[in-house]
């Protein structure tokens, strides 16, 4: 067995270690090469859709209906932005620097959550993403927080203290809507009938087509499947809906009293599969907008990487200065006139 080998079988020791006693992997640690790659790829992905998710929200800000709706909207839109620098900053961590991760978004290799192909049509589908959007993302991001690498457990923490924020703002929408003038009423519930399904498909596809889970599962980075968070979230809408007044679009959905859990109808996987591949209604229009706001972002980033160049340079020389004009050891003194 060489030295390498060794230093394997002993990184790999302790991180089964670690994994056994459920406590955290922290970027230092040895992990093996498929752990690293497997949450590199879901951290960005998530840090992408957080990006990406920007979108259809900041597309309403200037059509809010009141000074307090926009300012609330645009402090959601810039949250988002916040979760997607927390997350490329853990997945950095894990060794693949921002530009790649970026580039992987740029040139369409990368994934982003499904559910931001979609258009927002009306001012209802703001409370819409935020009640099953933002409450979707919640279910499944909670468990996160206990997520085995460090990094990401940390993000999230504070990820999902954001999002309950978020999806109660979109409740209020709704809930205003569906109490409001008949046309109103009207129109969240059109709101509610377009994202129901699309949210419902954010945790995944069915646990038999998920080649990822199990393997993610066994190393804590998720603690539950697809299908069972997608049934925590049903189960936590359907009282929610009654309490806004609002119908949810599947008429399979029924209470089971022998399984303790609502049943509902088969989602619309075909359509999810060619939404995931780039053919969502609005795929393109997402990837465009995100290449324009990167390429006139350009100036920013040249700044910014100037201005951490002239404090590196400040810091050098001040740290040069300060050793020359640092009194010296009083033995060195005493040597010098001794
Ligand atoms: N949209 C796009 N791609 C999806 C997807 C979805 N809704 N669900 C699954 N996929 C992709 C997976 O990324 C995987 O692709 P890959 O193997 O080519 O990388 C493939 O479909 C197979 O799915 P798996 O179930 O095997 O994949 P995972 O085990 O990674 O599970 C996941 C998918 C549940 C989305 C998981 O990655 C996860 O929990 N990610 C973290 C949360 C996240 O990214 N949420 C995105 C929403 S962002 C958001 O919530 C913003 C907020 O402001 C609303």
């Amino acid at each position: 067995m060489t030295t390498t080998d060794d230093a394997v079988a002993q990184g790999q020791e302790h991180f089964d270690a670690l994994i056994a006693e459920d406590s955290r992997v922290e970027p230092r640690d040895w992990m093996p090469a498929d752990y690293r790659k497997t949450l590199t790829r879901q951290v960005s992905q998530h840090a992408h859709s957080e990006i990406i998710g920007m979108q259809p929200e900041a597309n309403w800000i200037t059509r809010a209906p009141s000074l307090k709706r926009k300012s609330i909207l645009m402090a959601k839109v810039q949250d988002e932005a916040g979760h997607g620098l927390y997350l490329y900053s853990a997945a950095e961590t894990l060794g693949t620097p921002r530009s790649e991760l970026n580039e992987q978004l740029l040139s369409g290799r990368a994934k982003y959550s499904s559910i931001f192909n979609y258009p927002a049509r009306t001012w209802a589908d703001m409370g819409a993403i935020g009640w099953l959007v933002d409450g979707a993302a919640i279910c499944n991001q909670v468990p996160l927080c206990r997520a085995s690498y460090g990094p990401y457990g940390r993000a999230m923490v504070r990820i999902c203290k954001e999002e309950s924020f978020h999806q109660r703002q979109g409740w209020e929408i709704l809930y205003e809507l569906s109490h409001g003038t008949e046309a109103q009423k009207k129109m969240a519930q059109e709101a509610v009938n377009r994202f129901y399904g699309p949210a419902l498909q954010m945790f995944g596809p069915p646990d038999g087509d998920s080649p990822n889970s199990q393997q993610s599962m066994a190393w804590n980075i998720k603690r539950f499947s697809n299908d069972e968070l997608r049934q925590r979230f049903v189960d936590m809408i359907v009282p929610q809906a009654e309490a806004l007044g609002l119908s949810l679009p599947d008429p399979d959905l029924a209470w089971n009293e022998e399984r303790g859990h609502y049943d509902y109808g088969e989602l619309d996987w075909e359509e999810f599969m060619s939404v995931i591949k780039g053919r969502g209604p609005c795929s393109v229009q997402r990837m465009k907008r995100r290449r324009e706001a990167h390429e006139n972002g350009a100036w920013v980033r040249e700044a910014a990487a100037a201005y951490a160049e002239r404090q590196a340079m400040a810091s050098a020389t001040h740290q040069n200065e300060s050793s020359t004009d640092r009194p010296r050891p009083a033995a060195q003194l005493i040597g010098a006139t001794a």
